[in-house]
């Protein structure tokens, strides 16, 4: 028979078991933001999951320090994708960190290797080798890993927009993500930029980092664009906005001029008049980055690799006004939907 002590014994190994047990758990566990369900960004949940095995052949585990997270996002928690995530799924793109193991039959890249890689917001992942971007010595982490989709959705926009030196770039949402790359890229691309956005403080930093001109777009803008080139118009207008500055972005294009369509953070996409087209010998262009890796992988590797080299050149200039922890996610989204972001916002992982 046992006794009373013995059975307390008994309770308190157990207790003891179970604590190690746990305290082992937390030592193995990792966080990951998921979206457990479409809707609001106030939605989203930081697990605790257990964290991948040892990489597959082929495969290489890394330690992701540091996240990006956009506008798109919203979309895609949101569930208007067009294609839509199965659930649940983690968010975020774009990720920096470092190798911490490397799969059978990998070669060029060893443990302790700063990279970028896809996986988002999740403190490890294993992937595959092919899809991880090894980063030059010195380059900066957390910039290397905001800085690819904003920049190459620019630069590809503004090589369909056959933008030349010397012309007139308006920017719109010129402080946000893709708009502040767009700044950024022709200025490099030798034309004069104008930077359209909402507030003081936003043109302020669009100003430092390169823009000619600024405009707070707020209460309009065409004759501000038409007083600084002449009464010409701008020959190129990079827009991710839409709506009401798309319609107001067609009284001061230029002859010949290029609308790029990227993106409609106003809530409307507008309605392009073929009449207004034509009488104004103007061209809208819309594109896609998906489209792109679909339709010309060659293509998109091609900018990936001239703009890490500008990069680590530093020949641009990366922004990021925000970083937050996993645990803050909801407040980090709030600030893209309260348009407070300039540039990017990070999250440390
Ligand atoms: N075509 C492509 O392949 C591609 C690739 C990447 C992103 N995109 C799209 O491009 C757009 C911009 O993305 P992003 O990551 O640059 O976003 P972001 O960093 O949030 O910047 C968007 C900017 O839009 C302006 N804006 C105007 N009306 C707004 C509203 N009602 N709500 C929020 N912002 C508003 C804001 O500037 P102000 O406050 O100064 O007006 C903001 O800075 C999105 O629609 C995204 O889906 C397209």
């Amino acid at each position: 028979m046992r006794t009373f002590e013995t059975i307390v014994s008994g309770i308190r190994a157990m207790m003891l078991g179970s604590a190690e047990r746990s305290q082992k758990k937390e030592e193995i566990a990792m966080k990951v933001i998921h979206c457990v369900k479409y809707g609001s960004h106030r939605d989203l949940v930081v697990a605790e999951v257990d964290p991948p095995g040892p990489p597959q052949p082929g495969e290489m585990s890394v330690r992701i320090k540091t996240a990006g997270i956009q506008f798109s996002d919203l979309v895609r928690i949101a569930g208007d994708y067009q294609e839509k995530s199965e659930l649940p799924f983690v968010i975020g793109g774009d990720a920096g960190g470092v190798v911490t193991a490397v799969g059978d039959g990998v070669e060029g890249f060893r443990v302790g290797d700063a990279v970028l890689t896809p996986g988002g917001c999740v403190e490890r992942v294993n992937v595959a080798a092919r899809r991880v971007t090894p980063l030059p010595e010195g380059t900066d982490l957390e910039q290397a890993a905001s800085f690819r989709n904003n920049y190459a959705t620019g630069l590809w926009g503004l090589q369909l927009g056959r933008l030349c030196p010397g012309e007139t770039l308006l920017v719109h949402g010129a402080a946000g993500g893709v708009g502040l790359a767009a700044v950024d890229l022709g200025k490099l691309m030798g034309a004069r930029v104008i930077a359209a956005a909402s507030s003081e403080e936003k043109l302020t930093v669009v100003k430092t980092l390169g823009a000619d001109h600024t405009i707070n777009y707020t209460d309009g803008f065409r004759y501000q664009v038409k007083e600084l080139t002449g009464g010409r118009g701008a020959d190129v207008i990079y827009d991710p906005v839409g709506g009401d500055v798309f319609d107001e972005s067609m009284r001061c294009v230029a002859p010949y001029g290029r609308i790029l369509i990227v993106g409609f953070t106003s809530g409307r996409a507008a309605t392009a008049k073929t009449n207004h087209l034509l009488v104004k010998d103007a061209q809208v262009i819309g594109y896609t980055m998906g489209g792109l890796s679909r339709h010309d992988p060659e293509k998109n590797r091609a900018n990936a690799e001239i703009l890490l080299d500008w990069l680590s050149h530093g020949r641009i200039s990366p922004y990021v006004s925000h970083r937050l922890p996993m645990d803050e996610i909801v407040e980090a989204y709030q600030l893209i939907v309260d348009r407070k972001v300039i540039g990017k916002v990070m999250i440390t992982t």
